[in-house]
C-alpha cells in the first residue's frame, strides 16, 4: 500500500499512481463502513478545505462539505461571484493566500482551455494541497466514485471488463469533456476494456487519447473508438453514457447546439440497454436530462445504479481528504 499521499494535489487523474489510488478506496471503503456503523472517524479534526467555485453544483459541493464535518473538519463554500475573484483576485493571490488559511483547496473552474490552467496557478502558488473539484480537462473525484461504484458492482478484479463511455444527446447546454475524460484515462489502469462512442464532431482533447492510448498498452486493456451508440452498448458491462460539448469542432454555442441537435437519437433507452451485457450497469454523473439524455424507464430502472454512484463521491472524496490534508 502506497501511503506518502500528505499535501499532494490531485489535478488529473493520473496524478496519484494505480496503487495509489488503490490506497484512496481502500481508505475510502473503511470510512464507508465506520459511517454504515455509525462509528465516528474524526481524521481531520480543526482542518479547513476551502471549496471555490466557478460553476454551480449539488453533488461535489454538499459531498466535501459534509465529507469535511464527518471528518471532524469544516468545508468553507466560497462563491466566485460573491467573493473579489470576480474583482481581479489573481489565481497566484489565491493560492499564496488561501493556501495560508486553508489545509486544503478545492476548486471547480471549468471555463474551456482556461480551467485546468487556473487549477494548476493556484497550485503552483499554494502551500495546501489543491483537490479538483472539475475543470474543462478532468474530473477526478468523481471518477474515482465511478470506479468504487464499478468494482462493488462487479468486483474488485475488472480485467477483460467492458465499460462503453458514449456520448448522449442533450438539449440543456454544452457540458465539460471532463467526465469521459477522466474514465479514460482512469478505467483501463484497472484493467477494463473502454469503448469510446461518439458522433465524429464530438471528439476528446487529442493528448488526452493518446494518454489513454498510453495506460491501455501499458496495463494490457483494450481501448477503440467508434462512432455508433449501439456498436458502442454492444456487449458492454458498464455503460456510462452521458452529453459533452463539440468544443474541438467549434466553440460557438450557437454552432455546438446545432450541432448537437444532429443527434437526438443518441438517447439511452431500454432497447439500447438490451444490446448491453444482461446484467450490465447503468451509470451517468447526474445531473441528466431526463427523457432526452437517458429514458426515465433506464434511469429508475433495476440496471441503474446513479444513487450508489452518487453517494460513493462521498467516501471516495473522504478518502482523498484524509490522506492528503492531515
Ligand atoms: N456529478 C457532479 O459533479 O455533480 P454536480 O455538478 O452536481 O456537482
Amino acid at each position: 500500500m502506497i501511503t506518502n499521499l500528505r499535501g499532494r494535489d490531485l489535478i488529473c487523474d493520473l496524478d496519484f499512481t494505480k496503487e495509489e489510488v488503490e490506497t484512496v478506496l481502500d481508505v475510502a471503503w473503511d470510512l464507508k463502513r465506520k459511517r454504515a456503523l455509525g462509528e465516528p472517524h474524526p481524521l481531520l479534526r480543526d482542518k479547513v478545505l476551502g471549496m471555490l467555485f466557478f460553476f454551480s453544483s449539488t453533488r461535489t459541493r454538499c459531498s466535501f462539505e459534509a465529507g469535511m464535518a464527518q471528518l471532524g473538519g469544516h468545508g468553507a463554500f466560497i462563491d466566485s461571484r460573491t467573493t473579489q475573484v470576480s474583482h481581479g483576485d489573481t489565481a497566484r493571490e489565491i493560492g499564496e493566500i488561501l493556501g495560508r488559511y486553508f489545509d486544503g483547496i478545492a476548486i471547480r473552474q471549468c471555463d474551456w482551455n482556461y480551467g485546468n490552467k487556473y487549477l494548476n496557478w493556484v497550485a503552483e502558488a499554494s502551500r495546501s494541497p489543491v483537490l479538483n473539484m472539475q475543470c474543462d480537462k478532468y474530473h477526478p473525484h468523481q471518477c474515482l466514485a465511478d470506479l468504487m461504484t464499478i468494482q462493488e458492482k462487479k468486483g474488485k478484479n475488472l480485467r477483460g471488463k467492458k465499460i462503453v463511455v458514449s456520448w448522449a444527446y442533450a438539449s440543456s447546454y454544452l457540458k465539460p469533456m471532463s467526465v469521459p475524460q477522466s474514465l479514460i484515462l482512469q478505467m483501463p489502469r484497472f484493467g477494463m476494456d473502454v469503448t469510446l462512442s461518439y458522433p465524429e464532431e464530438f471528439l476528446l482533447m487529442p493528448d488526452i487519447m493518446e494518454m489513454a492510448e498510453e495506460q491501455a498498452r501499458k496495463y494490457g486493456a483494450k481501448f477503440e473508438v467508434v462512432h455508433d451508440m449501439e456498436a458502442g452498448f454492444a456487449d458492454a458491462d458498464v455503460v456510462y453514457a452521458k452529453s459533452w460539448g463539440p468544443m474541438m469542432t467549434t466553440t460557438d454555442p450557437v454552432a455546438g447546439k446545432a450541432l448537437q441537435d444532429k443527434y437526438k437519437s443518441w438517447i439511452t433507452d431500454a432497447r439500447k440497454m438490451a444490446l448491453a451485457k444482461p446484467d450490465a450497469i447503468y451509470m451517468h454523473p447526474l445531473p441528466a436530462d431526463r427523457d432526452i439524455e437517458v429514458t426515465s424507464e433506464v434511469m429508475d430502472g433495476p440496471q441503474s445504479v446513479v444513487f450508489d454512484q452518487a453517494e460513493n463521491r462521498l467516501h471516495a472524496q473522504k478518502g482523498v481528504l484524509a490522506l492528503t490534508m492531515w
